[in-house]
């Protein structure tokens, strides 16, 4: 076990309000990665504060088998014995990404809180959360409530607008001590999403722009025309030609959606650190400051009824973003006071 990493954990659950008594699950699949060491080193950490830590073990795949990256089956899908298990916990450490699935939610409503953590126990340890991100995430996530409208430009030619107001709007800074509350650690955004009909313009996707799951950045420029919350067509040279041919495969109208927006806070995540760093899921380039993120696909997560498995998050570099024609990122920077880093 890697104790610089358990007391990163303890740091981590005590910001989660883990106390004297508390029963944590630590929910796992048996699949051969490092995650049994995140699981050893949360059980370890949570011991030391006196919970009641417990390690659900499910298997990853039960024969269902998938191609791709899909989101929204989960190996507690049909599994209803290990989700008594985990309704039971006041705080399931989730490290088989439920995100996007019924079972998610359903242990949400609760009461139980989730907090998602696959990335590398080095990445973890490096954006600890603290309460000083909170505190900006929570501002950002009221000036974006009270907005009715939303607008992304960049001098590519992109102009981006979004209705908003039907879907709720959810903060992530990389620790939860709130009833029913989920979050995932590391993090550091805010997104909500508009009406389902109400994203319209053009979105050109610059050089420099992550595409995740690629886990890559766009080198050739992807123009995407949206009409009434949907892509229509995708143009551009190698890149757009790549996303087309991703988009494709899954055959399914759904996955063309405009998804959730929002923008980035957390001045520790850096954007070029996906050029030497591709392992686990790619939350610090979501999460870099003054990235305006992107998605396309599923909204469910937000009470939608778009379940698509084909999601695809794009932190974007650079970007301008207003609300209600009030600028909140100017190309790629902050220029809100209560959100910026305080030094
Ligand atoms: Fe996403």
């Amino acid at each position: 076990m890697e104790y610089d990493f358990v007391n990163v954990c303890r740091e981590e659950l005590r910001l989660c309000g883990v106390h004297e008594g508390e029963p944590v699950a630590i929910l796992s699949a048996d699949t051969p990665d490092e995650l049994l060491g995140h699981a050893a080193a949360f059980m370890q950490a949570a011991k030391e504060l006196g919970a009641l830590p417990y390690h659900v073990r499910v298997p990853a795949n039960r024969g269902t088998g998938s191609g791709g990256w899909e989101v929204g089956t989960t190996p507690l899908t049909g599994h209803p014995a290990a989700m008594a298990a985990l309704k039971e916990a006041a705080l399931v450490i989730d490290l088989v990404f439920m995100l996007f699935s019924k079972e998610q939610l359903e242990i949400q409503a609760h009461g139980t809180r989730i907090l998602l953590a696959v990335e590398p126990t080095d990445v973890l340890s490096r954006l600890l959360p603290d309460r000083q991100l909170r505190e900006r995430v929570e501002f950002a996530g009221d000036v974006l409530a009270k907005a009715e409208s939303l607008r992304i430009e960049h001098e590519n030619g992109t102009r981006l607008t979004y209705r908003l107001g039907r879907y709720p709007v959810i903060t992530e800074y990389g620790y939860t001590d709130e009833p029913g509350r989920w979050d995932h650690w590391p993090s550091g955004f805010i997104f909500t999403g508009a009406y389902d009909d109400g994203v319209d313009g053009t979105m050109v996707l610059a050089p420099g722009s992550i595409i995740y799951p690629f886990k890559s950045y766009v080198r050739t420029p992807i123009t995407l025309r949206i009409e009434a919350g949907k892509i229509v067509d995708i143009s551009g040279e190698l890149d757009a030609a790549l996303m087309r041919d991703y988009m494709d495969q899954f055959r399914d109208p759904d996955g063309y959606a405009i998804s959730h927006i929002g923008w980035g806070l957390n001045e520790k995540a850096r954007w070029s650190g996906p050029t030497m760093d591709t392992r686990g899921i790619g939350q610090e380039g979501r999460s870099f400051y003054g990235n305006v993120l992107f998605a396309t696909g599923p909204n469910q997560e937000l009470g939608g009824k778009n379940a698509s498995p084909c999601h695809m998050d794009i932190p974007l570099h650079g970007y301008s973003l207003y609300l209600d024609d009030r600028q909140i990122v100017e190309r790629g920077d902050l220029v809100v006071p209560e959100m910026r880093p305080r030094s």
